[in-house]
């Protein structure tokens, strides 16, 4: 069984230093890559407070591909460089949006969601795939969720 229960109290420092070293006790010896990003994105879920969508696109063949999630049904290919999940596989920079609207050709999936992180994951200095996720909260994230998740990306590159 596996059992985290995180403390939304907790400050996002060690909240996101938690969901790493959770993230990795998760995967270590598993190889299989579905099952890795879906543990994933369901610890992301019931560790990150007020989010409406959380997973993984993976870059096959030059376009973002929808892979594991939690959240509504979403758009299943995204171009590299289009809306922020492009830009940020394009730039392999975090793209950290506080309002979507204001994004120019941010790709709306869920009408619910108002601000957005982006995290590249990158094997070898190549974008192998991002991690999104949405919330419904305007100005939701800020730089600690960004590094938080950039250091959730450094354990799931694993999976790559
Ligand atoms: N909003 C994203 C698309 C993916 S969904 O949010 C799940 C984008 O602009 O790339």
């Amino acid at each position: 069984m596996f059992d985290f229960a995180p403390d939304h109290d907790t400050p996002k420092p060690s909240l996101y230093a938690d969901l790493a070293q959770s993230a990795q006790a998760l995967i270590e010896g598993e190889r299989d890559d579905v099952a890795n990003m879906a543990n994933l994105a369901a610890l992301i879920w019931m560790s990150v407070p007020r989010l409406n969508w959380a997973g993984f696109y993976r870059i096959v063949d030059d376009e973002l591909v929808l892979g594991p999630f939690i959240g509504k049904p979403a758009c299943i290919r995204i171009a590299i460089g289009q809306g922020v999940c492009g830009t940020a596989a394009a730039t392999g920079l975090a793209q950290l949006v506080p309002d979507v609207h204001a994004f120019p050709g941010h790709i709306a999936c869920d009408a619910e969601s108002q601000s957005e992180l982006v995290v590249p994951i990158a094997v070898d200095g190549q974008v192998r795939a991002v991690i999104d996720l949405d919330s419904p909260h305007l100005n939701r994230f800020d730089e600690e969720d960004a590094a938080g998740m950039e250091l959730l990306a450094t354990v799931a590159r694993q999976i790559f």
